[in-house]
């Protein structure tokens, strides 16, 4: 199974992404969570870094090469779960492309599941996120707090400022992407408010795939 989540910044793309890859047993690929890592090992170009650090977009060509890479490993060879891209019409083209080539066997998206959240909720989401640096969980102040004990870590591009231009961001460029899945008959748009399981199971809903999500 190939999943493709798209939502603006907050819309809960990892908190789903973690419980639908538990459910199908894939892997979630993390454009954002592979760049934070890089970030961490030094190894992210100091370009890049003041870009994502302020709440913009890399250049298509940063992003697709990590994609490309990652989607041939042995672990994704029954399928995976995309969050956070593609994010524009020449990251879904070129994700195409990798997925038809030789070496994916020519795959195919199951579904592109796009998760709709208001804008002042999704700046309260960001603002109060917190994650687990241990173990990468993600947590909200207020809705899901951390237990005692977890290192926290609050994301540079969790910023007040910073959030502003991500979802501004987001508004601009991925504006083309909703209906370039939309005319392939892949896209599915579920309410993004509730409890993340209230929202897994619409997920799983959307899909065809129901009756699991933790409900
Ligand atoms: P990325 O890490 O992908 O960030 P994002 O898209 O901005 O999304 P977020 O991780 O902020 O939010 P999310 O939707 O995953 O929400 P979450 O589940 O954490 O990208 C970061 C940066 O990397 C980009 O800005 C860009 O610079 C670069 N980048 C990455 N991919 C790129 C690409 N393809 N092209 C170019 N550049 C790229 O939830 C948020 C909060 O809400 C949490 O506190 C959570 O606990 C809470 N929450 C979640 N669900 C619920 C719920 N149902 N009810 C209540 N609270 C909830």
């Amino acid at each position: 199974m190939i999943l493709v989540l798209v939502g603006p910044p907050g819309a809960g793309k990892g908190t789903q992404a973690k419980l639908l890859c538990a459910r199908f047993g894939i892997p979630q690929i993390s454009t954002g969570d592979m760049l934070r890592e890089a970030k961490r090992s030094g190894t992210l170009e100091k370009r890049y870094l003041d870009i994502m650090d302020s709440g913009g977009l890399l250049p298509d060509e940063a992003v697709i090469g990590l994609i490309a890479r990652r989607t041939v490993e042995p672990d994704c060879s029954d399928g995976f779960l995309l969050d956070g891209f593609p994010r524009t019409v020449p990251q879904a083209d070129a994700l195409d492309e990798m997925l038809a080539s030789a070496n994916q066997g020519g795959k195919r998206i199951d579904a592109v599941i796009q998760l709709d959240v208001a804008r002042p909720l999704l700046e309260e989401r960001l603002i109060h996120r917190r994650t687990d640096k241990r173990s990468g969980q993600i947590y909200h102040l207020v809705y899901n707090p951390p237990p005692p004990g977890a290192e926290l870590e609050h994301r540079a591009d969790d910023r007040p400022e910073a959030v502003a231009k991500r979802l501004d961001a987001y508004e601009a460029m991925t504006a083309a992407l909703l209906p370039f899945y939309e005319q392939k008959k892949l896209l599915h748009r579920v309410d993004g408010v509730g409890r993340p399981e209230e929202v897994t199971h619409r997920v799983l809903s959307a899909i065809g795939r129901p009756g699991s999500g933790g409900e």
